[in-house]
């Protein structure tokens, strides 16, 4: 199978690949659904170039990209004079992709008047073009993708239930790059020297702390957001050494800590209630150590980091060591 440019080694990208390999031997229809930049066009590629078709064609038609009126011919095809503007007869992508694999993207967009052809395509391997009442037979592998959930345009009668159970053969989710963190370095790596490269620039380093920004962004545009992100950072870095634009830095490390803040509040409140529940006993059987599953001196080091004792007492006093080897935070909390 061609990895080329398939870069990824976390357990949910291997096992994409896995199902790649699986899949491409067959004829059946592959639905890939997946956020916006997760990769669907270049997995769709992935299948067609590991299936016995690759050496035929791969044609890809973005659904979305084309005016519903236009779309049916686009598929189908045409006769010329079919309609205004026909002045010479055109194969449509179903005819070009004989043999091979035949991409829609973005079939959710696919206008419901169209869909009963394209059902009676995918099915029965035929169809006629626009004009024509002669039947074209094609031998054509569909893989379809979506970053919309098709059960629910379904469900809302946007999408046909019979062409979704048709497409829905086999399904294939694509991770969100969120879920990969894994890849993000062998991806910022595989985006550098391409971009590097495109921009005649040297870039040799890429440092940890660079590394741990991009790891802790949420990437809502997914490789893609990576990719373009990458590029500008490789534009900017004024040296050899990969220097992060100052928004994304910003945003991240502004998230990182906010996310800090919130553990940090709800762990101190935790903590909290359970010394009011211990009425502030900290070690011994009934103690909020022994409560919260923690060894004693773990729990007063955590109430120190976290300030308790501070914030609760008026005037701030040690934690005490009882008599009885027992420990409780200051008396009047
Ligand atoms: N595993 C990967 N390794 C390297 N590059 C990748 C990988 N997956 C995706 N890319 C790159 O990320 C970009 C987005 O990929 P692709 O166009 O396949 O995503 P998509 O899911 O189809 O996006 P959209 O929903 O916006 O159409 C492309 O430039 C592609 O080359
Ligand atoms: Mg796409």
């Amino acid at each position: 199978m061609p990895t080329t440019d398939l870069i990824g080694s976390s357990p949910k990208f291997r096992a994409v690949l896995a199902d790649v390999d699986r899949i491409a031997p067959v004829d059946s229809v592959v639905l890939i659904q997946g956020e916006t930049g997760t990769g669907k066009e270049v997995i769709a590629r992935a299948i067609h170039e590991a299936s016995p078709r690759h050496n035929n064609r791969f044609i890809a038609l973005n659904c979305a990209a084309i005016p519903g009126a236009l779309l049916e011919s686009e598929l189908f095809g045409h006769e010329r004079g079919a309609f205004t503007g026909a002045v010479t007869e055109m194969k449509g992508r179903f005819q070009m992709a004989d043999r091979g694999t035949l991409f829609l993207d973005e079939i959710g967009d696919l206008p419901l008047e169209l869909q009963p052809k394209l059902l009676r395509a995918l099915q029965e391997q035929e169809f006629e073009r626009l004009g024509s009442t002669q039947t074209v037979r094609v031998n054509v592998r569909v893989v379809a993708a979506t970053n919309q959930d098709l059960a629910q345009l379904v469900s809302k009668k946007l999408f046909r239930a019979d062409l979704f159970y048709r497409l829905n053969v086999i399904p294939l989710c694509l991770p969100p790059l969120r879920e990969r963190i894994q890849d993000i370095l062998p991806l910022t790596e595989f985006f550098v020297a391409k971009s590097a490269a495109r921009l005649n620039k040297t870039i040799d380093s890429i440092p940890d702390e660079v590394v741990e920004v991009l790891k802790a962004h949420d990437w809502p545009g997914n490789i893609r957001e990576l990719q373009n992100f990458i590029e500008r950072a490789v534009l900017f870095s004024p040296g050899s050494v990969l220097r992060l634009p100052l928004g994304l830095k910003q945003t991240v490390m502004q998230r990182a800590e906010s996310a800090a803040r919130t553990l940090a509040d709800a762990d101190r409140e935790h903590i909290l209630e359970t010394l009011r529940q211990t009425n502030w006993l900290i070690g011994g059987e009934g103690g909020a150590a022994n409560r919260l599953g923690l060894p004693r001196t773990t729990l007063i080091y955590k109430m120190r980091k976290l300030g308790i004792e501070m914030r609760r007492c008026q005037r701030p006093r040690p934690i005490r060591q009882l008599a009885d080897g027992r420990c409780h935070a200051a008396a009047n909390c």
